[in-house]
Parts: C-alpha cells; sequence; structure tokens
C-alpha cells in the first residue's frame, strides 16, 4: 500500500472487499452490516435493506435471513439474479454486487441457523401471523407459534468497487473474466 494509504493492486483491493464484509457481520458498527438488496419486481426494481449476517470467501457467498412470505422471497424465486449495494463511509468505498440468490425454507442449513436464532430477539422478525406487506388497521403484536424463517444464499457473480478520494476517485470490476480497472 502507498498513495497515501490507498491500497494499489486490484488484487488486494478484492480480497479487501471480502475482509471488510466478513468483518461487518460482526454487528451494526460496521457500515457494510446493512445492504441494500434489489431485486427484479415485474417491471420495475425493488429495494430493501438486509442485514448481512454471514459470509464464505472461498465460495463467494453472502448469507441473509429473511421471511419466507415476503415479496422478495417471490420476486428472487422468479428472477434469482439480484444486486447487493453497500456504502462504508469510513473507506469511501461503494460496492455493487451482482448475486445469484437461494431461498432455502427447510434443510439443515435452515433449522440449524433458526435453532440459533429463535432465543434471540430478531425471532419475532419470522413469527408474524400476517405476510410482511399485509395492509392493517393498527398495530398487531401477536405472534404466531409458526415461524417463517428464510435464509437467502447470495452468490457473488461481480463486485463493481468504487473509491472516492480527493486525489481522484477509482474503479474496478471482479468478475469471472479477472479484475480489471474502470472510469470511475
Ligand atoms: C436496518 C434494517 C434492517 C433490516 N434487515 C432485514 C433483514 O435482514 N431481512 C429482511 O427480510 N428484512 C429486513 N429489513 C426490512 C426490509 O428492509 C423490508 O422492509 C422488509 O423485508 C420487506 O421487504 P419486501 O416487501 O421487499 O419483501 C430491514 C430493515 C431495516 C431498516
Amino acid at each position: 500500500m502507498n498513495m497515501a494509504g490507498r491500497i494499489e493492486s486490484l488484487q488486494l483491493i478484492e480480497a479487501a472487499c471480502w475482509q471488510e464484509l466478513a468483518e461487518a457481520t460482526s454487528g451494526p458498527g460496521h457500515d457494510w452490516h446493512h445492504l441494500v438488496l434489489a431485486t427484479v419486481a415485474g417491471r420495475h426494481a425493488e429495494a430493501r435493506v438486509v442485514v448481512l449476517r454471514e459470509v464464505d470467501i472461498g465460495a463467494r457467498e453472502l448469507i441473509f435471513f429473511t421471511d419466507s412470505r415476503s415479496p422478495k422471497v417471490e420476486q428472487m424465486r422468479a428472477h434469482p439474479e439480484a444486486t447487493l449495494v453497500a456504502w462504508s463511509a469510513s473507506r469511501m468505498w461503494q460496492l455493487r454486487l451482482v448475486v445469484r440468490c437461494t431461498v432455502l425454507t427447510d434443510g439443515l442449513e435452515v433449522s440449524s441457523r433458526w435453532a440459533r436464532l429463535k432465543l434471540s430477539p430478531s425471532a419475532r422478525d419470522y413469527l408474524s401471523p400476517l405476510p410482511p406487506g399485509t395492509p392493517v388497521d393498527r398495530y398487531l403484536p401477536d405472534r404466531s407459534s409458526r415461524e417463517h424463517f428464510a435464509v437467502v444464499n447470495a452468490q457473488v457473480d461481480s463486485i463493481d468497487w468504487l473509491e472516492l478520494h480527493a486525489d481522484g476517485h477509482r474503479r474496478a470490476r471482479f468478475d469471472p473474466q479477472g479484475a480489471r480497472w474502470l472510469q470511475p
């Protein structure tokens, strides 16, 4: 690293992106703990915030959780390609990750995570008696005994990295064709 502390090599920039993503799973103190997930919803795009739960650097996979009845699940099933957007104000880095999503609602990958999560306050997010987005007259605190917990596996196909810097912005793409610089 030189250029006043900026990482120079594409290989090290890609590795730093993955390292930051892995660290972001530890909690909301990291800028990338919350990502924006954009999906295709018929003829338009939908976007919302999700929590980054797990990262497998070797497999290039990110995991987040959702309610299996939420509209995004249907959207990802119909159109698995999605984009995750992250912005780090401390690094001044934007990431745009093109991913292929798989929604899991049963099996060991779901039950093992639910077994851990159900003991935490976050469990209530998956215990609502009504599907997310259902119109209601008032706030309904009732919980159902049945969980609607889903694990989403986002396989990263490509990373578009943008760094803002007073000495000049930089941008690069990392995908199966390799790593290369782009005009910001
Ligand atoms: C800080 C924050 C974190 C959130 N984390 C999640 C999450 O991890 N999973 C999730 O399904 N929704 C999460 N949500 C709610 C979604 O942004 C969204 O409102 C909800 O899932 C319904 O989305 P949909 O109608 O597009 O399916 C979060 C919202 C906020 C504000």
